[in-house]
């Protein structure tokens, strides 16, 4: 595994990506600095549509790890302890769960530190930052989804700003905190200082015309590596 990128990163999410030409886009954004890649995981239960599985974290695996790069699996699905081993095993560097998808997300962290990745719990808008007080022990990471989740292109949910400020309050130093929905230019600067040091940007990057431009220009935003 890779050491873990430090510093304030932007992942691109190949949610929003072009599947055609998946490993291209994947190559533009690494050229232009990118090193966290954001992979979005449903399942048609957990949100209703369904995306992408093992099969395209292992198709990314040489290529990210070849730049020193970092796969950061989101799951979206129930029961996201029964499919652990699985991302792991395709290449996963951190997997995260949400909280609201199974009733033993202790031990869904638990598994996902058994099996080498770096593990990380998400909240949706409706849960508050202290459902992660028990957590923050055993965690790597915090995401905090600042829309609500499944889509892609939605509007940034604005109190996000006062709930990243509440969740960096309670998280110790070495936990990232990692914020996914509606990033752009004119958010990325407030995360920012709201605390968050990883911010997933899927429309804001793979919808631009020149991804990599527009990953450039995120970065500059927020003060990214
Ligand atoms: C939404 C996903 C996001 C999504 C963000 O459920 O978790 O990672 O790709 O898309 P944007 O950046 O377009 O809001
Ligand atoms: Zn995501």
């Amino acid at each position: 595994m890779n050491a873990y990128p430090d510093g304030v990163r932007v992942a691109p999410s190949i949610l929003s990506a072009d599947f055609a030409r998946l490993g291209e886009q994947v190559e533009r954004v690494i050229e232009a600095g990118g090193r966290v890649i954001h992979v979005d995981v449903m399942d048609g239960h957990f949100v209703p549509p369904i995306t992408i599985g093992p099969l395209i974290v292992e198709a990314l695996r040489d290529q990210v790890h070849g730049a020193g790069g970092w796969l950061d699996v989101h799951l979206m699905i129930e029961r996201p302890e029964q499919q652990v081993e699985a991302f792991a095993k395709a290449g996963a560097d951190s997997i995260t769960v949400h909280f609201e998808a199974t009733p033993h997300v202790h031990r869904a962290v638990q598994q996902v530190h058994e099996h080498g990745c770096r593990a990380g719990v998400a909240i949706t808008p409706s849960t508050p930052a202290e459902a992660l007080a028990e957590l923050v022990d055993d965690v790597d990471l915090a995401l905090c989804m600042s829309v609500n989740p499944g889509w892609g292109g939605q509007p940034f949910i604005e109190h996000s700003v006062d709930k990243l400020q509440r969740l960096r309050a309670l998280l110790p130093d070495r936990v990232r905190l990692e914020v996914d929905g509606g990033v752009h230019g004119a958010t990325a600067k407030a995360v920012v200082d709201a605390g968050a040091d990883l911010l997933v940007a899927g429309s804001a990057v793979f919808g631009a015309d020149d991804p990599p431009a527009a990953y450039r220009e995120l970065a500059q935003a927020a003060g990214a590596r």
